[in-house]
């Protein structure tokens, strides 16, 4: 089944409880966490005492999305209960192997993240040893920007190595997805769908589920 994992980096900080649970009752299936550092990426988000302050305020999977350097230090504190994926970016991890291994020894499934100028082929070593591949679809930084469309065939190719290694990692596509473009991203392959600005976006956040499951079920 495709997975919605709404951006918590758009939700209401003064709100951020209650903002989960909204889309968690809307029919969303995982929360995904931008950690942002001012270095990987020119912005700054949130940390994992804040990740820690959903714990058991919702009942959905975590999906930590990590845009920050030196990852090994700090992946054990974004390890919880509710943590299903940490998720690093191939840019910014000089010893890509060495960071998954922690990532599991931790219990937790590892994924990769590719910016939009990273090609594929930078994966093929490590595509047995992860859970999940991220293709950005905007350069990581903010929520709110424009989708680049180049992603759309990179997950078509990905896809398709997938199935040409009989691989069952799952394919993520995060940044500018909305409900024009979930019908086109589905078809290319992906699996779980991170939104942000659309959904929190919509003045009924149920409605916009109702109308992405439409979208992205249709064949
Ligand atoms: C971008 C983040 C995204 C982003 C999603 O750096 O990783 O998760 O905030 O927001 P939208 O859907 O508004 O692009
Ligand atoms: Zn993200």
């Amino acid at each position: 089944m495709i997975k919605l994992a709404p951006s918590m980096l758009s939700a209401d900080f003064s709100a951020f409880a209650a903002d989960a649970a909204r889309v968690e009752r809307a029919g969303a299936q995982l929360l995904h966490m931008d950690i942002m550092d001012g270095h990987f990426v020119p912005n700054i988000s949130f940390g994992p005492a804040v990740v820690k302050s959903l714990l058991g305020k919702t009942g959905l999977p975590f999906d930590v999305h990590l845009m920050i350097e030196n990852a090994d230090r700090f992946i054990p504190e974004f390890v919880t209960a509710q943590t299903e994926y940490i998720v690093v970016h191939e840019e910014a991890c000089v010893q890509l192997g060495r960071t998954l291994d922690l990532i599991r020894d931790l219990g937790v499934k590892p994924g990769v993240a590719l910016n939009p100028a990273t090609p594929l082929c930078t994966l093929d070593c490590v595509l047995e040893d992860i859970d999940l591949v991220l293709i950005m679809t905007v350069n990581p930084g903010y929520s709110g920007q424009k989708f680049r469309p180049a992603g759309i065939e990179k997950v078509r190719r990905l896809a398709e190595i997938r199935g040409e290694r009989g691989l069952s990692f799952q394919i993520e596509t995060d940044g500018g997805v909305g409900l024009d473009n979930a019908r086109t991203l589905a078809a290319a392959g992906v699996d779980i769908f991170v939104t942000g600005s659309s959904l929190f976006g919509a003045a009924d956040a149920a409605e916009w589920v109702r109308a992405f499951r439409a979208a992205v079920e249709q064949q």
